[in-house]
């Protein structure tokens, strides 16, 4: 971590907030946003920010400057969305199972598009639109067959995922859509997982979306925009020396593969990039305990503050900012909660530490706070920006 940045949390926890909390560099996140709009802007791409990697409120005004578009994932982060000043017209709402009550409120605030999952989602929407009046405009969610590569619980493009619609359904769920007269078929909308690392599986899409964009022209069917989805990935490894992912190799990747036709719009939807390396999981340690093979560091932040390495035996960075000893030695860090998995990481080389030593767990922007809990009923995680 850098120095200023370290001075800085100190002063923090010195003025009396206490730790856990999460800590958002505000400046790296407007570096990073104007890089990411200045990749895509070459190409006219339209961003949306995928609410779901992080809706802390004092962070979407700053987002909604540089991305006006927001995708959402439940009836509450749509209204969230509108709340925060995302225009309707930027928002799209995807999901399996969206409920009526979401369909609704989607419809009363007459959202961009729908991202539609299944046959009996397209019917639902049909009905609930009719009864209230109104036009739905939809996108179909296509499940391309593409394997992400990443962890297996966020691949999504894979058949034996659930999400989207496979594509040997398609010509029937184009006659559903042709016999809904308040559906409106504007795109189609993909999403091959999270977290994807390489640009392959990206260049595998494209040559698919390309596939099933001509399905649809030569059934003379006329589709507004494509929407790739989000996932590009970040270096979990190294945070300072890659703080802003390389958006441009991402982005002229889909211009160089991906055919659009003449006035169609590419949309994106990305979340990790744009907010992960911004956040900090800021930690104190409690105790430092001797194992049999190992010493633990004991914070007092846990899996009810980052679930990520829990549930996806991720890797975070881990620092001890109290201390630049340079004689380095092997602990789990650990957190109070009563579950084995609550472990930071094993045999993490830190410099010699000591209870009331100010650890950073880094690269926790997305996908952090958001899901954090109040297991153990401890209190929900603050954040400090
Ligand atoms: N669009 C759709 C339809 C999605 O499902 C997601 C993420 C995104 C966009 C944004 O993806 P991103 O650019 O952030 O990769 N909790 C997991 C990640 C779950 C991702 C869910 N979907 C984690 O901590 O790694």
């Amino acid at each position: 971590m850098k120095n200023d940045l370290a001075l800085k949390l100190h002063e923090i926890v010195h003025s009396g907030v206490k730790t856990p909390f999460y800590y958002y560099d505000t400046s790296l996140l407007e570096r990073t946003l104007h890089a990411a709009r200045a990749s895509s802007d070459q190409y006219g791409f339209v961003l949306h920010y995928a609410l779901k990697a992080n809706s802390n409120e004092s962070l979407l005004p700053l987002i909604r400057q540089w991305i006006s578009g927001a995708d959402c994932v439940s009836g509450n982060e749509v209204q969230f969305a509108f709340n925060n000043g995302f225009p309707s017209e930027g928002i799209v709402f995807a999901g399996v199972g969206k409920q009526d009550d979401e369909i609704d409120l989607a419809l009363n605030l007459d959202i961009a598009c729908f991202n539609c999952e299944s046959a009996e989602e397209i019917e639902v929407i049909q009905q609930r639109a009719a009864r209230l009046g109104r036009k739905a405009r939809i996108a179909l969610r296509i499940n391309p067959g593409v394997d992400a590569k990443t962890h297996h619980y966020i691949t999504t493009g894979l058949e034996e995922n659930k999400f989207g619609i496979n594509l040997w359904e398609l010509e029937s769920i184009l006659d559903l859509v042709n016999s809904c007269d308040h559906i409106e078929l504007k795109g189609l909308h993909f999403h091959i997982g999270s977290q994807i690392t390489s640009l392959q599986p990206y260049k595998s899409l494209c040559l698919r979306i390309n596939e099933v964009t001509t399905w649809f022209e030569n059934r003379n069917i006329r589709l507004e925009h494509l929407n790739a989805g989000g996932g590009l990935g970040i270096n979990y490894q190294h945070p300072d020396e890659e703080p802003i992912p390389d958006f441009n190799t991402f982005f002229s990747l889909f211009h160089r593969f991906l055919r659009l036709r003449s006035g169609q719009k590419l949309h994106f939807e990305l979340g990790r990039s744009l907010i992960g390396q911004c956040g900090s999981l800021i930690s104190k340690v409690l105790y430092v305990k001797k194992g049999l093979h190992t010493n633990f560091v004991i914070l007092d932040a846990g899996m009810t503050e980052l679930i990520r390495p829990a549930l996806y035996q991720s890797f975070h960075k881990i620092e001890n900012i109290s201390s630049n000893g340079a004689n380095l030695i092997p602990y789990d860090v650990v957190g109070p909660i009563c579950e084995s998995s609550d472990c930071f990481g094993k045999a993490v080389f830190l410099p010699e530490t000591k209870r009331g030593d100010i650890i950073a767990i880094r690269s926790a922007g997305a996908y952090g706070e958001v899901m954090a809990s109040r297991y153990n009923l401890r209190n929900l995680v603050r954040s400090v920006i």
